[in-house]
């Protein structure tokens, strides 16, 4: 599909363990640029590990990886200028306004012209009218907004989004996912980690599934699907969920790994 492009995140062999514990065994993963990926994993799987080794938060014990066709090994610098993480905890101080958190980072960065930045940014998310509003009075979903905002000052070709909607209530994870969704309309390549099913199924152009340390499967929507039968019920096709198909990969590997 998009194999011609050059991934904008490629991960090959990659193998981390904490002591004993050994959390990856091998993951490779390619992320085309403009995508969403989501990496799709139960609890202690190894997603966030996988997240802050891209991010130069953590060395991997073997493998490689590249971020916008930077080396992680050899080119950590230009790595770190190709992406924004945000992590499951906003970073957003409570007691600015949402204007004065994004005018903050711009001028952390050293952009020209921070105001017109804050202003453009609040514009994109949504947060005009809440602009000038203590963050410590937005809902959740907006400063997950802001977050996400914030972590796009200087316009990196890469974003990595850690759980972005873990705590969130239904509207607000609908908003965030309309975030995510524009960004990568507009050309940001997003990998985005997540324990919803359904959050991988609305938002994610393919789906990779981290489990006992490797990739399992990875696939659009419809390609894992077909890993599946349909299953017949009362003369109608009934099309497997993903929960199905998760639990139908999770389930056949946890008895073959016994
Ligand atoms: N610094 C560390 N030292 C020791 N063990 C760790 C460390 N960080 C993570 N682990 C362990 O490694 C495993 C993978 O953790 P990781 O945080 O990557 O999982 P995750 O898929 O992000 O889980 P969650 O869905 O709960 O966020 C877990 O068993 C965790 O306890
Ligand atoms: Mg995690």
């Amino acid at each position: 599909m998009t194999a011609t492009a050059t991934p904008a995140i490629q991960l090959r062999g990659l193998e981390k363990a904490y002591g004993e514990l050994q959390v990856l065994r091998g993951v490779d993963l390619d992320v085309a640029p403009g995508s969403i990926v989501a990496l799709l994993g139960s609890n202690g799987a190894g997603k966030t590990t996988v997240i802050r080794i891209l991010a130069t938060l953590l060395t991997a014990d073997a493998g490689t990886a590249t971020v916008n066709g930077f080396d992680l090994a050899t080119q950590p610098a230009q790595v770190r200028e190709s992406f924004s993480l945000t992590g499951q905890f906003a970073a957003v101080d409570e007691i600015l306004s949402g204007r004065e958190n994004l005018v903050l980072v711009a001028k952390l960065r050293h952009l020209a012209a921070p105001g017109a930045i804050a202003d453009d940014l609040l514009a994109r998310f949504s947060l005009t009218d809440a602009g000038g509003r203590k963050v410590s009075t937005y809902s959740g979903g907006m400063r997950r907004r802001l977050d996400i905002a914030m972590s796009l000052i200087g316009d990196p070709p890469v974003i990595f989004l850690d759980e972005p909607t873990t705590g969130l209530d239904p509207q607000a994870r609908l908003e965030v996912w309309d975030t995510v969704k524009e960004l990568a309309g507009q050309g940001t390549t997003v990998l985005l980690t997540t324990q919803y099913l359904d959050e991988a199924e609305q938002l994610a152009d393919r789906i990779a599934i981290l489990h006992e340390g490797r990739i399992i499967a990875d696939g659009t929507l419809a390609e894992l699907k077909r890993l599946l039968p349909p299953a017949e019920v009362e003369y109608v096709e009934k099309q497997p969920t993903l929960e199905q198909i998760f639990l139908s990969i999770v389930g056949a590997d946890r008895k073959e790994s016994r």
